[in-house]
């Protein structure tokens, strides 16, 4: 027998479509009554937030790379996925000194903020819980410094080109020695055998989001034996 109430074409006007045919919703969670062998305790098991993994870091990971190549947006997002902690380089020297980067330059020159950079350097390194270290692009310029990147930690490279670098940079006027573009370039090129001496890994970070970068990071030092799960 044909149900009536589905008769395609039943009561309609001409030129009028068809009635779709109402399907209907299936059950959510919340309308399903329990089933029989469906006890309290998994259901309230089931209700319950999945428990984020968390991390430890064996060793100091240091980040480096030229300026623009994204070392403390990744350091931070890292940091708090895998919940460990993150502190930038530069941002500790302003701490400890008083003084934004900038006018450390402007007062005092770049080889003293070389020296500062060394000396906090091996501060952080030796902080008891070890942390994602993002450092200044120029970190590299000292033997001292490159030494103690190879030796101190673990160190990865975000390699990025002075085009690309220009292109994420909004306020140059805080990085004193990124002022035009062709003396980056020029920069840039001068400095790529110095961080490919001081660095463990590297990573390409062209055309790739903090993201990308983040999660390419995480799985290096999983696989490194650098960052281990608690
Ligand atoms: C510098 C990079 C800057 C900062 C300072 C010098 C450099 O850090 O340390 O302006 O010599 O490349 P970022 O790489 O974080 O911009």
């Amino acid at each position: 027998m044909t149900d009536p109430g589905h008769q395609s074409g039943q009561g309609q006007q001409p030129g009028q479509r068809p009635k779709a045919k109402r399907r209907r919703r299936p059950k959510r969670r919340q309308d399903r009554p329990a089933s029989a062998n469906q006890s309290g305790q998994n259901r309230s098991r089931q209700n319950q937030p999945k428990k984020k993994q968390e991390y430890r870091l064996a060793r100091p990971v240091f980040l480096i790379g030229f300026m623009g190549a994204g070392k403390s947006t990744v350091a931070r997002r890292l940091a708090r996925s895998c919940g460990v902690s993150a502190l930038d380089l530069d941002t500790y020297i302003e701490r400890a000194c008083g003084k934004k980067i900038r006018q450390v330059f402007a007062d005092e020159g770049e080889a003293v903020f070389r020296q500062m950079e060394a000396h906090a350097l091996r501060e952080v390194a030796a902080m008891e819980a070890p942390m994602l270290v993002s450092c200044g692009g120029g970190i590299v310029t000292t033997e001292a410094s490159r030494q103690a990147l190879k030796e101190l930690g673990f160190t990865v490279l975000l390699e990025v080109d002075a085009d690309e670098a220009a292109s994420r940079i909004s306020d140059k006027s805080s990085r004193p020695l990124f002022q035009d573009l062709e003396s980056a370039r020029a920069l840039c090129t001068s400095r790529a055998p110095l961080y490919a001496e001081a660095a463990h890994a590297s990573i390409n970070t062209r055309g790739k989001d903090v993201y990308c970068i983040s999660r390419e990071l995480r799985n290096m030092l999983e696989k490194e034996g650098v960052l281990c799960r608690i």
